[in-house]
């Protein structure tokens, strides 16, 4: 049952993507000067709600645009209407719906949609990862030094110690291919369907990697924060990868030198 609502609430947010798309629509600034939000994030976001709440109404939403709806449930469903609402206010086809189930604190599903491309990713919790249907698995590359990366930065510079600029830089300066999506739920998908080996990214919210990380860890692949430690979308920083090259970019993230 769960996993229907899931597919539903994911269809009918992805179905207002498409209505928008290219066309007209009004668009508003968040913090900072490019954090953009359009009227296709909200009616994304409406459309997610009345699918969950038709078959669960009594279950805790937590969403980009509204933010918590809080009610005495053990299950809290984890919504990003639209990541990647920059390229989708520019027309670029690099964008989803996201939407992660907690039980008890613990993932159990997620959903991460791009209309555009038809890619439905799918996890639940210990049944694996699949892309259409089609299970997924990560790569099997053993080296930072022959990996392909993927990583995003935040609406505002982060003036931190290894901050994202930085570490970007390390990377390509050793010609190391970091690429720049614009959607971290994609970026993570893409992990778990071993187009990439590793992403990393420093300001990240529940929502952004919510469903996403599931999908890495159901796919084969170990995600953690910065430290090490098991990830929680709680706290910012996220690093995923296919596994076998998590300590050495772990290492990397936190002040080493990149090996080749
Ligand atoms: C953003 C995207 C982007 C990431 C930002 C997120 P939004 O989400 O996931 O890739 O770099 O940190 O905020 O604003 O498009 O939902
Ligand atoms: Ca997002
Ligand atoms: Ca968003």
């Amino acid at each position: 049952m769960f996993k229907q609502t899931l597919l539903a609430a994911a269809e009918a947010g992805a179905s207002e993507m498409v209505r928008f798309f290219n066309g007209q629509f009004v668009i508003s600034n968040k913090e900072g000067i490019n954090n953009l939000v359009t009227e296709a994030d909200h009616a994304a976001e409406k459309a997610i709600f009345e699918a969950i709440r038709k078959d669960f109404p009594d279950h805790f939403l937590l969403s980009e645009e509204a933010g918590e709806i809080i009610q005495d449930s053990t299950y809290k469903w984890i919504i990003d209407p639209i990541d990647g609402t920059v390229n989708f206010a520019n027309g670029i086809p690099l964008c989803c719906v996201s939407i992660g189930l907690e039980q008890e604190g613990k993932m159990i599903m997620g959903a991460v949609y791009n209309p555009f491309l038809k890619e439905f990713f799918f996890a639940q919790k210990g049944w694996g990862a699949s892309l259409n249907d089609h299970k997924i698995s990560v790569s099997s590359k053993e080296k930072v030094g022959s990996s392909c990366l993927v990583t995003g930065f935040p609406y505002t510079y982060l003036d931190a110690p290894n901050g994202p600029l930085q570490i970007f830089e390390k990377l390509i300066r050793k010609g190391i291919p970091v690429r720049r999506l614009g959607s971290a739920a994609i970026d993570l998908c893409w992990v778990a369907a071993g187009r990439f080996d590793g992403f990393y990214e420093h300001k990240l919210q529940a929502w952004d990697s919510a469903a996403g990380f599931l999908m890495v860890e159901e796919a084969g692949g170990t995600v953690t924060d910065f430290s090490g430690s098991p990830y929680s979308p709680y706290q910012p920083h996220l690093l995923a990868t296919n596994g076998k090259i998590h300590n050495e970019l772990l290492h990397i993230i936190n002040g080493g030198e990149v090996a080749l």
